[in-house]
């Protein structure tokens, strides 16, 4: 993958604003709110049984965060995504059997998010680079299916 630097300006930029604290178990709560089926992935979870319920889930929030701070690897190490991702792709194939599509569900989630947390500033050339990122953290992560 190539980046110009005005995408990895973006992608840094967009970064700096995120907060994994708040922003990790929001996402992945919405994740499993909108996309419910999501759910069976996660059977120790314990309670989601409402949008209330999952919201308030430590054990969805603590995933949430651990997830974010993972795709910061990824934003800290653009150049090498595939090679940063390649333990994470194989256990999410071989052992956790995560169809990949879902990626794609958390990449869409993730970036409603963003554009609402930054409101203006999530330009078009932005998101261009937010979803050519997303796209590229997905195929290594799917990389372990092959
Ligand atoms: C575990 C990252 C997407 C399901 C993990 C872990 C990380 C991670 C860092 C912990 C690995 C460990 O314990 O060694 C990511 C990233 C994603 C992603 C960066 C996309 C950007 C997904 C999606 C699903 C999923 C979309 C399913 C809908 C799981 C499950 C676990 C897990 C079930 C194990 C949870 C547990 O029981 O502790 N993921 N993940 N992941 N991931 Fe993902």
């Amino acid at each position: 993958v190539c980046w110009t630097s005005a995408e990895k300006a973006a992608i840094n930029c967009v970064w700096q604003k995120v907060d994994v604290e708040k922003e990790g178990p929001e996402i992945l709560s919405r994740v499993m709110v909108v996309y419910p089926w999501t759910q069976r992935y996660f059977p120790s979870f314990g309670n989601m049984s409402s949008p209330a319920a999952i919201i308030n889930n430590a054990k969805v929030s603590a995933h949430g965060k651990k997830v974010l701070f993972a795709l910061g690897e990824a934003v800290s190490h653009l150049d090498n995504i595939k090679g940063t991702f390649a333990k994470l792709s194989e256990f999410h194939a071989d052992i956790l059997h995560v169809d990949p599509h879902n990626f794609k569900l958390l990449n869409q989630t993730l970036v409603i998010v963003l554009a609402r947390k930054l409101g203006s500033a999530f330009t078009m050339e932005v998101q261009a680079a937010w979803e050519k990122f997303v796209a590229v953290v997905s195929a290594a992560l799917a990389k372990g299916y092959q």
